[in-house]
């Protein structure tokens, strides 16, 4: 189901107690793999026979799901939590329309959107688990495990919105955070292309610099990325990068954060020594490097690796 019928036909058609029912199946998620009606029951001061008609008109709407089973519950989806998210943040006065998609990732949906006063905005929805949806009734994914990674998408979107909150005042080149709701990122918007498909690109190693010099803020910052690659930094026409998907973030005292921070700088160094041909850069930049592969590395393979950057 697109998002965008999702949000033209369906969210049209729910009432405040539709997202009642919606509201109590997320905030017991966690404690059971289906919630059961008499749960909703007591949560809701709805009368049975309400239930009934709210839960049908949701589940045929595909935002929930009724498992057989011995006792009577549901089950939340991806659809219910988007329309349960976004519901939230029009009432927040945060979101307006949704426009195109701007991405598609492994782990996430992101869309253009319109804020209330006109702004562009886009919301990343984290959508942990997608791929085992696939193939769905042939090989059904266990009911805890889908609750379970609705649960990962939200705590997803919070460790990517801490990461924002935290860089963004410091001026690392990351996207502007506004909001996070659920499973939602809420950012500004970013007119750019992933660097790996970037064919504009003119100054490479100017590039390169504003890379290793926002890695080197982030680290001053107390913050590793943990995933860094040219599919996860951003060019616009004009040179100007940022620097995005940050779920898996660490802080520097975490006891990997060296070894992910060496494997972030070495990804990007090899890119652009094979492609761009830089095997020379500024000292500041070339002397953090030398520190952090060096505490990190100590065999001889690596330490080629480390000559290599300084051509
Ligand atoms: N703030 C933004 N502004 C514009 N486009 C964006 C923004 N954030 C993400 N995108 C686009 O959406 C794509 C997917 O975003 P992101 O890498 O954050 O998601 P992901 O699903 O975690 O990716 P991955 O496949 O690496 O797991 C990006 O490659 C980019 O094209
Ligand atoms: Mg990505």
């Amino acid at each position: 189901m697109s998002l965008h019928y999702l949000v033209k036909t369906i969210f049209k058609d729910l009432e405040e107690d539709h997202f009642k029912i919606l509201r109590i199946l997320e905030k017991n998620m966690r404690k059971y793999e289906v919630v059961p009606q008499e749960v909703i029951v007591r949560q809701s001061n709805l009368d049975e026979s309400s239930i009934e008609k709210l839960v049908k008109k949701l589940n045929l709407y595909k935002l929930i799901w009724s498992p057989r089973g011995r006792t009577k519950g549901y089950i939340l989806n991806y659809n219910g939590l988007d329309l349960l998210a976004l519901n939230n943040l029009v009432k927040k006065n945060l979101v307006e329309s949704i426009g195109k998609s701007l991405g598609v990732g492994k782990e996430a949906d992101v869309y253009e959107a319109l804020s209330p006063s006109g702004e562009n905005i886009a919301l990343k929805f984290f959508r942990i688990g997608r791929t085992s949806f696939k193939g769905y009734g042939k090989k059904r994914p266990s009911l805890s495990l889908i609750h379970s990674h609705l649960h990962a998408s939200m705590e997803a979107a919070r460790r990517e919105f801490q990461a924002l909150k935290i860089l963004h005042p410091e001026g690392v080149a990351v996207p502007e955070p506004i909001a996070r709701e659920k499973h939602i990122v809420v950012t500004k918007i970013f007119r750019g292309v992933e660097i790996s498909s970037a064919q504009f690109i003119k100054d490479p190693s100017k590039i390169f610099s504003k890379i290793l010099d926002n890695i080197i803020r982030m680290y001053n910052s107390g913050i590793v990325h943990s995933d860094l690659s040219i599919y996860n930094i951003l060019v616009t026409q004009s040179e100007e990068i940022v620097i995005i998907d940050w779920p898996q973030w660490v802080r520097i005292d975490h006891p990997m954060a060296h070894v992910y921070l060496s494997r972030d700088l070495t990804n990007l160094i090899k890119y652009f020594r094979r492609r761009w041909r830089i095997n020379i850069i500024q000292r500041e930049y070339q002397d953090f490097i030398d520190k952090i592969l060096g505490e990190t590395f100590n065999t001889a393979k690596d330490k080629n690796l480390l000559k290599g950057v300084s051509g």
